[in-house]
This record gives C-alpha cells, sequence and structure tokens, in this order.
C-alpha cells in the first residue's frame, strides 16, 4: 500500500484492495486519516455491501436523516444530480453534521456516475485554517463556542430543501426543525490528532455563542476567507474507482456544480464521531493536565 501526501490537504491511497485489508494495512491508515483528514483511493472496486463494509472498520453508520436513501442500502445516501436539475448537493463549503450534537467522524463517498469532465470535490484544511492564524486571534477564538444548525439547510423553510424536496432527493424537514441548535468549541482539540482545528462552517455555522448574528458575520467571514486561499485548496477529480474518506472535524469540502445537463451520482455513508472537546492553549490549560498530544 501507497500513501502519498496530497499538494494541499489529505493524501492518496494506492496498491490496495480496501475490500481485502489487512490490521497492518488498516492501522496504517487510521494513522494516515489522523495526520491528513483526506484519503482518497484510486482503482477501486466496491459494491454496496463491501461499501458498508469499509465504513464499518470506522464506527458505526449514522443513517442519513434528509437525503434520499438507496432503496436497498438505507446506511447509503445518495448525492445524486440529474440532467434536468440545476442546483448540486454540497455545492457550497461545509462539513457534514456539525449540527448534531455529537458530530459525524466522517464520510465515505464513492462514485458511481461521472459526468464527461466537471464535478470535482475541493477540501480544505481545518488544521491549516487555524495554524495559520496569529497569536492573538487563536487565544480569541479559543475562549469562543459557536452555535450550528440544519434548519436554515434542511428545514421546511429553507430554499434548498424546497428545490431538493420536489425533485424527490430530500425529505423530513420536520426532523431538521425539531434538532436543537447545538454549541460547539470554536476550536476543537481534534479527537485523533489532539491538534487544534478550526470548528465553524459556511454550512452551518450560524453565529458565535453569546454574540448576535451580525456580529458574528465580520469575525466568521474572516475565517472561511482565509481558510480556503486558492494554494491551500486541494481539488479532487472523481474517475470509476475513486473513493473519497474525509474527516469532517478536519476538513470542509464543495462539491462542485460545473456539469449542466449531466448526471452525477455518488453513494456516500457517514461514520458516527464523539462529543468534541475545546482545545485549551498552552495559558489556560490547567497546570496538572497532560500535554495535548
Ligand atoms: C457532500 O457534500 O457530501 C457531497 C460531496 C460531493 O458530492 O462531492
Amino acid at each position: 500500500m501507497k500513501i502519498t501526501p496530497l499538494s494541499a490537504v489529505g493524501a492518496e491511497v494506492t496498491e490496495v484492495d480496501v475490500r481485502a485489508l489487512t490490521d497492518t494495512q488498516d492501522a496504517q491508515l487510521k494513522a494516515a486519516f489522523a495526520q491528513h483528514g483526506l484519503l482518497i483511493f484510486r482503482g477501486q472496486d466496491l459494491t454496496e455491501t463491501d461499501h458498508v463494509a469499509l465504513a464499518e472498520r470506522w464506527g458505526q453508520i449514522n443513517t442519513n436523516r434528509f437525503f434520499k436513501a438507496h432503496a436497498d442500502y438505507p446506511q447509503i445516501a445518495l448525492v445524486e444530480k440529474m440532467p434536468d436539475q440545476i442546483q448540486n448537493i454540497g455545492g457550497d463549503w461545509h462539513t457534514d453534521h456539525s449540527y448534531d450534537q455529537i458530530p459525524a467522524l466522517g464520510s465515505i463517498l464513492v462514485a458511481r456516475t461521472l459526468p464527461e469532465t466537471g464535478g470535482d470535490t475541493w477540501f480544505a484544511s481545518m488544521y491549516r485554517a487555524f495554524d495559520q492564524l496569529s497569536n492573538g486571534l487563536k487565544t480569541l477564538l479559543q475562549t469562543l463556542n459557536a452555535v450550528h444548525s440544519a434548519k436554515h439547510v434542511f428545514g421546511n423553510q429553507s430554499e434548498y430543501m424546497q428545490t431538493n424536496m420536489s425533485q424527490k432527493r430530500m425529505r423530513r424537514p420536520d426532523l431538521a426543525d425539531a434538532l436543537p441548535d447545538p454549541v460547539h468549541p470554536v476550536v476543537v482539540r481534534h479527537p485523533l490528532s489532539g491538534r487544534p482545528v478550526l470548528y465553524v462552517n459556511p454550512g452551518f455555522t450560524i453565529r458565535f455563542d453569546g454574540w448576535t448574528q451580525e456580529e458574528s458575520a465580520p469575525l466568521l467571514n474572516f475565517l472561511y476567507q482565509s481558510a480556503v486561499v486558492d494554494d491551500q485548496v486541494q481539488v479532487v477529480d472523481w474517475r470509476p474507482g475513486t473513493i473519497a474518506f474525509w474527516d469532517n472535524r478536519a476538513t470542509w469540502h464543495f462539491a462542485q456544480n460545473d456539469y449542466p445537463g449531466q448526471t452525477r451520482s455518488m453513494h456516500r455513508i457517514t461514520i458516527e464521531g464523539e462529543a468534541l472537546q475545546a482545545h485549551q492553549s498552552l495559558q489556560t490549560r490547567p497546570k496538572d493536565a497532560a500535554p495535548g498530544r
């Protein structure tokens, strides 16, 4: 198995069959996932059953509440755009499930039908998004929490839901409207690597806790813009046999919508994560606490 870091975010994994991982390969992949936050596998041949089995190696599957599910595999969410559809799913910077109290670990996306050109997915690193900030801003952010929500994206009043509902790609807006908006630390101690990650995103973060939306917007927008400077964005092209496995705590992603009149059909399985803890700065960490990994 060969793991080659990509230029901006993630690593490409080749010379492996993910249907038959050895324990050693499994351990190497888990280490690479914690380090890079994104693994791109090429040349794989996965059935739906294989996809489910691969996801289960990493944790419990989160059955998606809002996306249309595969007819025979409810664990598989369909991320589809048909020739007559204008809007795609995931067509802006976001991380999946930050609107949950316990956000998902990550998602495994398998290409099923691809457009002739276009349909890339862009990724950004939230390790880097935090690391590049000034010490002053880092210290401020480490004192803040942010409120996240699914309502404006998947709820009854969302434009996204109106469009996609009518095209039968989405469901259960009532569940989004009933979901309590969780509060997460703005700087999270990454559960696998122990490193600080910036945990706000344009898709689902609505404001800083204790701040109004108007007060929050300028700082959030600054963070969003500085996280996706061109040379820090990883463009991932899809080919038959490509699988992307991203960490929802360490990365954002953005599905490009540049293939009008063509079909793009992907299968996504999302894996449950764990409650997120704040990453405390050295100044604020209690004296007897263990040093961060
Ligand atoms: C998503 O946002 O989960 C979908 C990404 C993609 O289709 O490339």
